[in-house]
C-alpha cells in the first residue's frame, strides 16, 4: 500500500504510521503541526513527511502527483481554537475538498475519513445510531460534518468512521491523563457529570486493517464499544490502578456547550465487518495507564525509531 496520511503527526495518524511502516507500507504524511508534533515522526525508511497545510491546493496536488497514493487516510483536523471558524473551515472543509479532488485525479482505491461524534450534536437517544440525524453545533463539528458530506458525494470509495474516544500511545488530553497526573501528584480532582465511550487503539487498528481493503463495505460507520461510562467511572478506575483513596470527589454539571452523554452504537459496524471491540473499559484504561507508567504523560515519545525497518 502507498498510503497518504493527512494529519500524520497527530495522535491517530502517528499511531497508524507506527503500525503500517513496519508492515512495509510506503507512507507520505502531510501535517502543519498545528496540534501534532514533528518529533513523533523521526526519519525512517518508507516514510516521507511534508510540512504544510492541506488548505493549500498546490501543496496537496504536488504531493498526490509525486507520491501516487493507492490509499488515503484523512486524519487532519482543525479544532484548537473554537472561535477560529475560518481555520476550522479552511482545514476541515476546504482542505478536505482539496484531498478529495486530488484523490479523484489519482484514482485512489480506498479513502478512510475520521469523523467526530459531535456530528450528532446533542443526541436524542444513546447509544447513538449511525442513522441519527446530524445536528452539529460547534465550529469543529459543523466543519467536520461539511467535509464528510463532500466526501460522501464525491464518488470516491470513501469510508467515514465516526469515532469514540480512542485510547492509546500519546493520548495527552481528556480525563485519563488529567486524573493520572493529578492523583499521582496528590492533587484534588473534580468530575463533570458526563458519559463517554472509550475504545482501545488495538481495537481501532483491527478495524483499520479491515476497512483499508478496497473490497470492504464503504459508507458511514460508528466505531465504539457501544458502552458508556461516566467520568467518575474513569476517575475511580485511575484511582484504583494507582492504589490511592482520594475520598469524595465533586461531580459538577456539564458546561453549556458540553454534551451530557455521547455513546456510539456500533451494531451496524459489527454486522458489516464482523468486527467487535475486544477490550473492556477497565482493560482499556489500565493499558493507557501502563503506557503512562512507562513513558509519562507525553505526546512526543515515538515508537517509530525502534520498530521501523531499514533505518
Ligand atoms: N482521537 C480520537 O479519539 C478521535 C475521536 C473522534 C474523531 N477523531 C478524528 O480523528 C482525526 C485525528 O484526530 P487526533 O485525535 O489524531 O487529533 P490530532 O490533533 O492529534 O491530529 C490532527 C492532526 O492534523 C494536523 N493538522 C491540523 N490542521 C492541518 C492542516 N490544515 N493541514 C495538515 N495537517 C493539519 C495537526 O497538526 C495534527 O497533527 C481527526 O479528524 C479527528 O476529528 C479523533
Amino acid at each position: 500500500m502507498r498510503i497518504l496520511i493527512t494529519g500524520g503527526a497527530g495522535c491517530l495518524g502517528s499511531n497508524l504510521i507506527e503500525r503500517y511502516i513496519p508492515q512495509g507500507c510506503q507512507i507520505l504524511a502531510i501535517d502543519n503541526f498545528a496540534t501534532g508534533k514533528k518529533e513523533v515522526l523521526p526519519p525512517v525508511s518508507g516514510l516521507e513527511v511534508v510540512e504544510g497545510s492541506i488548505a493549500s491546493a498546490d501543496l496537496v496536488r504536488e504531493c498526490f502527483e509525486r507520491f501516487k497514493p493507492t490509499h488515503v487516510i484523512h486524519s487532519a483536523a482543525a479544532y484548537k481554537d473554537p472561535a477560529d471558524w475560518a481555520e476550522d473551515a479552511a482545514t476541515n472543509i476546504t482542505g478536505t475538498i482539496h484531498i478529495a479532488k486530488a484523490s479523484l485525479s489519482s484514482g485512489v482505491r480506498r479513502f478512510v475519513n475520521f469523523q467526530t461524534a459531535l456530528c450528532y450534536g446533542r443526541p436524542s437517544k444513546v447509544p447513538i445510531s449511525v442513522l441519527h440525524p446530524l445536528a452539529p453545533f460547534t465550529s469543529y463539528g459543523i466543519s467536520k460534518t461539511a467535509g464528510e458530506r463532500y466526501l460522501l458525494q464525491s464518488g470516491l470509495p470513501v469510508i467515514s468512521l465516526r469515532l469514540a474516544n480512542i485510547c492509546g500511545p500519546r493520548l495527552a488530553i481528556g480525563p485519563i491523563p488529567t486524573f493520572y497526573k493529578r492523583l499521582k501528584a496528590g492533587q484534588k480532582c473534580f468530575c463533570s457529570d458526563t458519559v463517554r465511550d472509550f475504545l482501545d487503539m488495538e481495537d481501532f487498528f483491527s478495524l483499520m486493517d479491515i476497512v483499508l481493503n478496497p473490497e470492504a463495505p464503504a459508507g458511514v460507520f460508528n466505531v465504539s464499544t457501544g458502552e458508556g461510562h461516566t467520568i467518575k467511572d474513569v476517575f475511580d478506575a485511575v484511582a484504583s490502578y494507582l492504589g490511592v483513596n482520594p475520598g469524595e470527589v465533586p461531580i459538577i454539571p456539564p458546561g453549556v456547550d458540553d454534551v451530557p452523554a455521547v455513546v456510539l452504537d456500533p451494531a451496524e459496524t459489527e454486522r458489516a465487518f464482523g468486527w467487535k471491540a475486544s477490550r473492556n473499559f477497565i482493560e482499556t484504561i489500565n493499558r493507557q495507564l501502563q503506557w503512562y507508567d512507562q513513558y509519562g504523560v507525553t505526546d512526543i515519545f515515538s515508537h517509530l525509531s525502534t520498530v521501523a525497518p531499514g533505518k
